[in-house]
């Protein structure tokens, strides 16, 4: 671990530490993520707790979120939504998705979460079809290389007012490599060519340090016409 790094986790330790308090419901959703063996990709508590307020701050009655994981995005989420507010989560893999129910149903949130199995486009689609109400909240943090479309899928299921939150949008700098062959870093590259050139979108990007190295999130909000 670089030098930087190692301050980065203590300083993540300290912030948890201070504002967070305990949480043994999101430790032990931890906890069983990395026991099944999923890819320690969750964001990381103070993320989650970032998320929470997000929630909150927007008002946020309607959430859409790809890429589920082991659901613990999805939990910090869901906790934070008033009576009556819901989360449609999108997970390609029916691994994760199970473990995702185990751990909704471990925080007590499973009635406010619908969770679609199978390629977000696909569950997109049908989405798209069922004409539901716009979401209020969309948080995209699934595969890189998808974010141009799922963002033209954010558009359609928006309505004036609605923040968009794309995850790893930084990865460790690579993001300012023009020339990158890395679709992940193309994809987050997507990201800022998206936001910064819509008529209808007001963005900003926050680097992070922290316990997950040097990455960032992208964050809009949708204006009317
Ligand atoms: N939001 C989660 C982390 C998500 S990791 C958290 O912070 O806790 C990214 C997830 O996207 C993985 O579970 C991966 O299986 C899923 N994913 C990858 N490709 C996908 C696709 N085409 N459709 C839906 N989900 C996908
Ligand atoms: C990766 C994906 C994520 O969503 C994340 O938060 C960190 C890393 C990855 O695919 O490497
Ligand atoms: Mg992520």
């Amino acid at each position: 671990m670089a030098g930087n790094e190692k301050i980065w986790t203590a300083v993540d330790r300290y912030a948890a530490g201070s504002l967070l308090g305990s949480d043994p419901v999101m430790e032990d959703i931890l906890e069983r993520n990395r026991g099944s063996g999923l890819p320690a990709i969750d964001v990381s508590p103070l993320q989650g707790k970032f998320l929470d307020l997000m929630v909150r701050m927007c008002g946020a009655r309607h959430i859409l979120e790809i890429g589920t994981l082991g659901g613990y995005s999805t939990v910090w989420m869901a906790r934070a939504l008033p009576a009556g507010g819901r989360i449609v989560t999108l997970e390609l893999e029916e691994r994760h998705a199970r473990i995702a129910r185990r751990n909704f149903a471990a925080a007590g949130v499973s009635d406010r979460i619908e969770l679609h199995v199978g390629p977000a486009l696909s569950s997109l689609e049908r989405l798209g079809e069922a004409r539901a109400d716009p979401f209020d909240l969309i948080f995209i943090d699934a595969d890189k290389p998808n974010n141009r479309r799922y963002l033209e899928w954010a558009m359609r299921l928006a309505r004036p007012g609605t923040v968009i939150i794309c995850d790893n949008v930084i990865r460790d700098g690579a993001v300012i490599e023009a020339d990158s062959r890395d679709a992940s870093v193309e994809g987050a590259r997507d990201v800022f060519s998206f936001f910064g050139g819509h008529r209808r979108l007001e963005a900003t990007a926050l680097q992070t340090v922290g316990e997950k190295g040097h990455d960032g999130f992208a964050m809009a909000i949708v204006n009317g016409d």
